[in-house]
C-alpha cells in the first residue's frame, strides 16, 4: 500500500482526494490541514508521498517545501495550486517538490503524477546506491608499505591547489588516485571531471579543453563551455596527458601560467579555479627528449609528482584486492561469494602482472568466477597463462598438505623463495619487490617459513 498524505487546509478538497485516491483500492491515504499538521504527519508516518496545496493560511506550501528540505531524505512531493498559476509551481519545484498537478484535474492524471514521482525516487535511490557500491569497490585498497606511502602522498597533497602529475603503469591505479585527491581535497562536492587526452580527436582537444564560441570553426553551432570552466572549483583530471598534441600542450602552458582561460574563437579570458591533475603511463622525460612534449609544461605540471606503484610492487596487497573483487565481483553478478583456494591464490601471487596490473587481476578475477560452478574457485579455473607449470602440484609436498594452513605456508615458501630467486638472494631487492617493508621484514618470514638458499 502507498501512504499518501494529503496537505490542504480545504476539508472538501484533502476529502475529495482521499475518496478518490482510496476508490483505487492501492493508496492508504491520511489528510492533514496545515502546513504544521502536514510536517508533524510526516514525523509519525511512514509517508510515501506528498500531495501539497501551494495556497494555504498560516504556513503555505512552500514554507513546508522549505522545512521538508531543511529535514532531508523526505518522501517525493506533488503540488498545485488553486490559481492556475504555474511559474508558482515551477518555484515550488525548484525548492524541492517533484511534479505539480492542476486542482481541476481528474484523479487518473493525479495518480499518474504520484506513480512518476515514487519512479523517479526509487531510481534515484538506485542510482545513489549504485555510486555508493562504486566506492566501496573502487577506494584505495592495500595495506603495504608502497600502498601507505601512496595514502600518505595523497593527504599530503589533496588540500594544496598546485598542480599534480601521476605517473604510473597503466592499470595501477592512476584513476582512483585522481579520485581520491579529489574527495580528501577542499571541497569535494565540486565537480571532479576527467578528459581523457588519448581518447579526443586532435581538432577537438582545444574546443573540449578551453570551449569556443558560436561560429568559431565549422560546426561550433553554439557556445560551448570548456573542461576547464566546466570543472570549476573542483578537479580537471587531465588523464595520458602524454598524448595531448603540441599545440594543445602550448595552449595548456598559457592557461596554467595564467589562471585565465580563452574560448576558441573568443577574445576575453574567464578565470581557471578548478585544480589540474594529470596522469600518464608514458615516461614524460624521454618524450620531452624526442620532442614530442614540452619541457616547460612537464615543469609547470610536476610540481608535485606521485607515483602509483605496479601490482608487482606491492604483490603483499594482492590477496586483499582478490577478496574484494570477488565479494564485488559475485555482489554484481548476483551469486554467493565464493572462496579462493589457497593454491589459486598462490598461483596468482607467483604472477608478473606486467600487463594491465589491478586491472588485469581484476579481470582474471571475474574470467575465474564465471568459470567456476562450485563454491570455491581453483587452480582449474586459472587463464592458461597463469596456469602453476606443470608438476606444481607434485612438488608442493611429498604428503600433500591438506589443511589450510599448510597449504598457505607453502603457497607462502614459494613465493618467497621465487622472489628471491628473481633476485639473486638478494634480501633488500626481494623484499622492495614483495612490497615488505625492509629486508628485516623478509628475514622474519624466511625464519618462520624456514627458507634457506640450498
Ligand atoms: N589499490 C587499488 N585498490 C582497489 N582497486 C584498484 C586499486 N588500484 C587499481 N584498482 C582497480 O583497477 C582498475 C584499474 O585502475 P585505474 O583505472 O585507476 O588504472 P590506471 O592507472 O588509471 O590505468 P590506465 O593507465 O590504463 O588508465 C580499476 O578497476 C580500479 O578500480
Ligand atoms: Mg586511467
Amino acid at each position: 500500500m502507498t501512504l499518501v498524505l494529503v496537505i490542504d487546509d480545504v476539508p472538501a478538497m484533502t476529502s475529495l482526494y482521499e475518496y478518490d485516491l482510496r476508490r483505487l483500492g492501492q493508496y492508504a491515504v491520511h489528510v492533514a490541514h496545515s502546513g504544521r499538521e502536514g510536517l508533524d504527519a510526516l514525523l509519525q508516518d511512514d509517508v510515501d508521498c506528498v500531495i501539497l496545496d501551494l495556497e494555504m493560511p498560516g504556513m503555505d506550501g512552500f514554507a513546508v517545501l522549505r522545512e521538508m528540505a531543511k529535514r532531508g531524505g523526505g518522501p517525493p512531493v506533488i503540488v498545485y495550486t488553486g490559481t492556475g498559476d504555474f511559474d508558482r509551481c515551477v518555484q515550488a519545484m525548484r525548492l524541492g517538490a517533484d511534479g505539480f498537478v492542476d486542482k481541476n484535474e481528474p484523479i487518473e492524471r493525479v495518480v499518474h503524477e504520484v506513480e512518476t514521482v515514487l519512479k523517479l525516487r526509487s531510481l534515484r535511490e538506485q542510482v545513489a546506491a549504485m555510486q555508493r557500491r562504486d566506492r566501496a569497490e573502487s577506494a584505495l585498497v592495500g595495506g603495504s608499505p608502497p600502498m601507505r606511502a601512496l595514502q600518505d602522498a595523497i593527504a599530503r597533497l589533496a588540500r594544496i591547489p598546485s598542480p599534480v602529475l601521476l605517473l604510473g603503469e597503466s592499470g595501477s591505479g592512476k584513476d582512483i588516485v585522481a579520485r581520491e585527491l579529489h574527495l580528501a581535497g577542499s571541497d569535494p562536492k565540486a565537480p571532479f571531471l576527467a578528459v581523457n587526452c588519448a581518447a579526443l580527436p586532435d581538432h577537438l582537444v582545444e574546443s573540449e579543453l578551453f570551449g569556443h564560441e558560436r561560429g568559431a570553426f565549422t560546426g561550433a553551432v553554439t557556445t560551448r563551455k570548456g573542461a576547464f570552466e566546466a570543472a570549476g572549483k573542483g578537479t580537471l583530471f587531465l588523464d595520458e596527458i602524454g598524448e595531448l598534441p603540441l599545440a594543445a600542450q602550448a595552449k595548456l602552458l598559457r592557461v596554467l601560467e595564467a589562471h585565465t582561460v580563452t574560448r576558441v574563437g573568443a577574445s576575453g579570458t574567464i578565470p581557471v579555479t578548478a585544480r589540474v591533475i594529470t596522469a600518464t603511463n608514458r615516461d614524460l622525460d624521454s618524450e620531452v627528449s624526442t620532442g614530442r612534449f614540452r619541457e616547460d609544461l612537464l615543469y609547470r605540471l610536476n610540481v608535485h609528482v606521485i607515483r602509483v606503484p605496479p601490482l608487482r610492487e606491492r604483490l603483499s596487497d594482492l590477496p586483499e584486492l582478490a577478496e574484494r573483487f570477488v565479494a564485488a565481483i559475485c555482489a554484481r553478478f548476483g551469486r554467493r561469494v565464493k572462496t579462493l583456494e589457497p593454491t589459486a591464490l598462490a598461483a596468482l601471487m607467483r604472477y608478473e602482472w606486467r600487463r594491465n596490473n589491478v586491472r588485469e587481476l581484476r579481470n582474471v578475477i571475474e574470467r575465474m568466477i564465471i568459470a567456476t560452478d562450485g563454491e570455491t574457485i581453483g587452480v582449474e579455473q586459472l587463464p592458461a597463462e597463469l596456469r602453476p607449470e606443470a608438476g606444481f602440484r607434485e612438488t608442493v609436498s611429498e604428503a600433500e598438505p591438506q589443511s589450510y594452513r599448510a597449504l598457505r605456508e607453502e603457497a607462502e615458501r614459494r613465493i618467497v623463495v621465487e622472489a628471491l630467486e628473481r633476485h639473486g638472494w638478494h634480501l633488500t631487492r626481494t623484499a622492495s619487490a614483495l612490497g615488505l617493508a625492509d629486508h628485516a621484514s623478509l628475514s622474519k618470514i624466511m625464519k618462520r617459513l624456514d627458507v634457506r638458499r640450498a
